[in-house]
């Protein structure tokens, strides 16, 4: 198997990307990207909005075909794998999945093990399980016989999480799981999360929350303009002058007082504004 990891550290990387543009027609909105997706990091991609995030993901999970680069998933092209085979080696949670019509909480939550099933080996207890687990996991197990689109959007968004759990792949990629959620129930998915990745799962996350990331990222990838602007430790991207570069956002980089983790502070224009009229 291949492995582009520095020699002797014995990390695999599920998913690189080399030279990959993409787009849709007649756009191209990422251009000729290098990304390494360490195996059992916690990877969180922050950028401001269009530069390419969701973008991006599609292309580490095959729903778009970059137009130029490759993809190597597990070392091999990821145009290579079946269907099958690459939702049993990557999952997905795209940023506003569609809800299917008509459909219960844990039939939804099944779907996730549509890659496992066959003609010769259908509906097992093993599905079953993993299907209470996933619920479980977000919190959900009460609510497997109801609807979907009677929920709540935060209690949706968890539905589609566990989907993505139950579909039990090592590598997952999460488009913002935290969007519509309440501040509570954001840690609660994080903490998840995180719990996964310590089971030795490889997380991508894209996160709007600059200070949430900075909290659970083992490593950040700043992206702008489809691009990559800088990756690394959580120190290291959240610095001023890449969130200006960035987001054109003037901020003060603090200390995380819960874990010594940067935090960011944009600055208030406001107050400036009145404390400089105040000393004219
Ligand atoms: N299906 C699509 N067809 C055409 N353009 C798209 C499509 N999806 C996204 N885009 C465009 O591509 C750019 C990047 O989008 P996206 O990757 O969703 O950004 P992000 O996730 O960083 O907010 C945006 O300008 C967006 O309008
Ligand atoms: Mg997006």
């Amino acid at each position: 198997m291949h492995t582009s990891a520095e020699p002797g550290d014995g990390v695999a990387s599920p998913l690189l990307a080399h030279g990959v543009s993409i787009g849709y027609p007649g756009r191209t909105v990422v251009s000729e990207l290098d990304i390494e997706i360490l195996g059992g990091e916690f990877t969180v991609i922050v950028g401001p909005n269009a530069c390419g995030k969701s973008t991006l993901l599609r292309a580490l999970g095959r729903l778009l075909q970059p137009t130029e680069g490759r993809v190597l998933l597990d070392g091999q092209a990821i145009a290579s794998y079946s269907t099958k085979e690459v939702a049993r080696r990557v999952g997905l949670l795209p940023q506003s999945p569609i809800t299917p019509d008509a459909i219960t909480v844990g039939d939804l939550v099944a779907r996730g093990r549509y890659p496992h099933q066959s003609i010769l080996r259908q509906w097992s207890v093993e599905d079953a399980i993993a299907v209470e687990d996933a619920l479980a996991q977000v919190g959900m197990s009460e609510h497997a016989e109801r609807m979907v689109d009677e929920l709540s959007g935060g209690q949706r968004q968890r539905v589609w999480i566990a989907m993505s759990l139950a579909q039990q792949t090592p590598t997952l990629l999460l488009d913002e799981p935290t969007t519509y959620l309440d501040v509570a129930h954001q840690i609660d998915v994080l903490d998840l999360c995180s719990q996964l990745h310590e089971e030795g799962r490889t997380l991508v996350a894209v996160l709007h929350d600059l200070n949430m990331a900075a909290r659970y990222a083992t490593r950040m990838v700043l992206m702008s303009e489809g691009s990559i602007l800088a990756e690394g430790a959580a120190e290291d991207v959240l610095t001023t002058e890449l969130l200006e570069r960035a987001f054109g956002l003037k901020a003060r980089v603090i200390e995380d007082p819960e874990n010594g983790r940067p935090m960011v502070v944009p600055l208030d224009r406001r107050r400036r504004k009145v404390s400089t009229e105040g000393a004219a």
